[in-house]
Formats: structure tokens, sequence, C-alpha cells
């Protein structure tokens, strides 16, 4: 027997008890971490208007989203802040109680076991919106190294669980671990954003987050679209660094260099989701074109068959509902 008509595939197909039964990726509410942008002032729930269902919020309301995100089992936020002040060289990132740090205390106070990722960068707080700090017009490396181990001690002693710098800085894994292990942090994880794209899809972010570069762009330092070496170089030097965890983003355009890190590494692989990918799908929704429920547990399910086993997405409280109701 080599074929068909002996082989028919259809037979795997044929009930939902069977198609159960030989399904290859189960996405569960276990793999979802929904991002979150705090600000600050009071009673503040504003929706970011090309990314429907997600707010900037004040911290007196954080607590009740903590609350939601626990009810509906979502095990992890990553938090993003919008300060109240920019400068040169992104100072607010490190205040011990900018809004970042104390979002955790916060998080932390409503839920002690609901996990706190940070992302860690500069260009939501400096003024240039680029993600290290500048020389003339060029990225000074090494010096932005410094600052950043600043923030990530500041983060860590506030109580964050997964340290995510994001800049795409070299050697940004490697002296943030240092910096953690010799302050007393040993506990405290390191997800690196690993193989990070110059990608259009981080439009509506940029937005929501207030951190587009006021001039130019970021060609470099982060990867270009067209490099999938390149970006196994940028992994690598991540896990030769202590990463703990290796992110690749943005996810669906992506989905190749998930599928090689997997191929290739052990550690935990996380996937971004970003808000290009999510407000496109918003508005084939909206447009009626696209079903909601379907649609996006296809997009989750394809990242985790692609090999991711963390799925950073937007969609991660509607999915969670679908995901629990069953
Ligand atoms: C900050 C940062 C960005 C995103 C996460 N962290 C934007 C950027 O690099 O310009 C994008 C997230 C998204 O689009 O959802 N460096």
């Amino acid at each position: 027997m080599t074929g068909y008509p002996e082989n028919r595939l259809h037979r795997l197909r044929k009930t939902a008890g069977i198609r159960n039964l030989v399904r290859e990726t189960k996405l569960s509410v276990n793999d979802l971490i929904f991002p979150l942008f705090v600000t600050h002032g009071e009673n503040i729930k504003t929706e970011i208007k090309s990314m429907p269902g997600n707010y900037q919020i004040s911290l007196d309301n954080l607590p009740r989203e903590i609350g939601e995100l626990t009810s509906l089992g979502i095990p992890g936020v990553l938090l993003f802040g919008l300060p109240g002040e920019k400068d040169e060289t992104g100072s607010s990132a490190s205040f011990r109680h900018g809004i970042v740090q104390n979002a955790v205390r916060v998080t932390k106070d409503t839920n002690p076991d609901i996990l706190v990722i940070t992302d860690l960068c500069l260009c939501g707080y400096t003024i240039h919106g680029h993600c290290g700090i500048l020389n003339g017009e060029n990225i000074d490396n090494d010096k932005t190294l410094d600052i950043y181990i600043e923030i990530a001690l500041s983060q860590a002693s506030a109580g964050s669980d997964i340290i995510a710098p994001s800049g795409m800085m070299d050697g940004q894994v490697g002296i943030i671990r240092k910096a953690l292990d010799t302050n007393g942090y040993t506990g405290t994880a390191v997800m690196g954003y690993s193989a990070k794209y110059a990608s259009s899809f981080y439009g509506p972010f940029r937005a929501a987050s207030d951190s587009s570069p006021s001039f130019g762009d970021r060609n470099s330092y982060q990867i270009d679209p067209a490099n999938w070496r390149m970006a196994m170089r940028e992994i690598q030097e991540d896990v030769d660094e202590g990463a703990d965890i290796i992110m690749i983003k943005p996810a669906l355009a992506y989905l190749d260099i998930i599928n090689r890190a997997r191929a290739t590494y052990n550690h935990p692989i996380a996937a971004y989701n970003v808000s290009g990918e999510f407000s496109l799908i918003k508005a084939g929704i909206a447009a009626g074109t696209l079903d909601a429920k379907t649609i996006i547990l296809e997009i989750l399910t394809s990242i985790k068959r692609a090999g991711a086993d963390i799925i950073i997405s937007y969609h991660a409280k509607e999915a969670a509902r679908w995901l629990t109701e069953g």
C-alpha cells in the first residue's frame, strides 16, 4: 500500500473527535502574554485608536486590569510605560518610582503570581525617540549600555520577573545579565528581543507609546527584513550572553525565523505578534470580511506551530476567552 485509494487522509478529519485526537499543535491560555501601556494621571483608560480593545491606563486602573487578566488565566503581562517627562538620555526610564517601576509594584501587589515582564528601551523616554542615546545623529551603542544597566536594575528592584531589552544594542543582554548578577538579582530572567526586525508593523505601537523617532529610522540597529542569517547571529549572541528566553519579532511575516530558531536552539522561544499585525486583523474584522474567533485562533496557532512557546499578543484577552470556553 503506497497511496490512494488505500490511503485516505480524510479518515483522520471525519469528526471533531478524531480531529481533536490528531491535532498536533494545541494553543493554550498558558502560552499568552498581554502587553499593557501604563501612563501617569488618574482614572485614565484611553483606547488606542488603531488597536481596539487596548488602552493606555493609569496606575489606579491597573488593579482592575490585572484582575481581569488573572480571571482569564493569562499568565503574564509585558509592561510599557508612558513617562511624564522626556530628555536626551531617557532619564525617566530608570527612575526608582518611574511609571513602569510603579506599575510593576501595583501589578505584584494585585497578584503576586502574575508574571511581570518589563520592556527595556529608551525610545519612549527620549525626546528624539531613538532606542539609544545619540552622538550627533548616530546611536552611541556603548554609552547606551551604561544607561540600560540603570534601567534594568530599577526594574529588577521594583520586582520585575523578566527584563526584556528591545533596543537591539550590541551586547545588551550580556551587560544586563552581569549587572543583575552583581547586584543580587540572580533570579531575575532576561528575555532578549533577539531577532527584532526594522519593521513597518510597529506603526500602531509607536502611536500608542509615543515612541516614533523624530528623525531618521531604526535601520542602523534593527535587522533588515531581507535577512535570516543575520537573525541567527543575533540570536546566537543573545544565547552566548546568557539570555533565558529568545524572542523573534514581528511574528507573522517572520514565521520562517521562528521555525529556524526552533530547529537550532533549545531555549524557550517567544514571538511578538506586533501591533501592525493586530490592527490589520481588527480592520478586516471591522470591515466584515474576517471572522474574529477563527482568524485569531488560526494566527496564534500558526505562531505556535512554527515553534514559539510564548506568544505576546494584543489578542491575548479575546483568545483566552475562546480558549477557556472551549
Ligand atoms: C521599543 C519597542 C517597539 C515595540 C516593542 N518595543 C517599537 C519599535 O521598536 O519601534 C513594537 C511592538 C509592537 O509593534 O506591538 N523599542
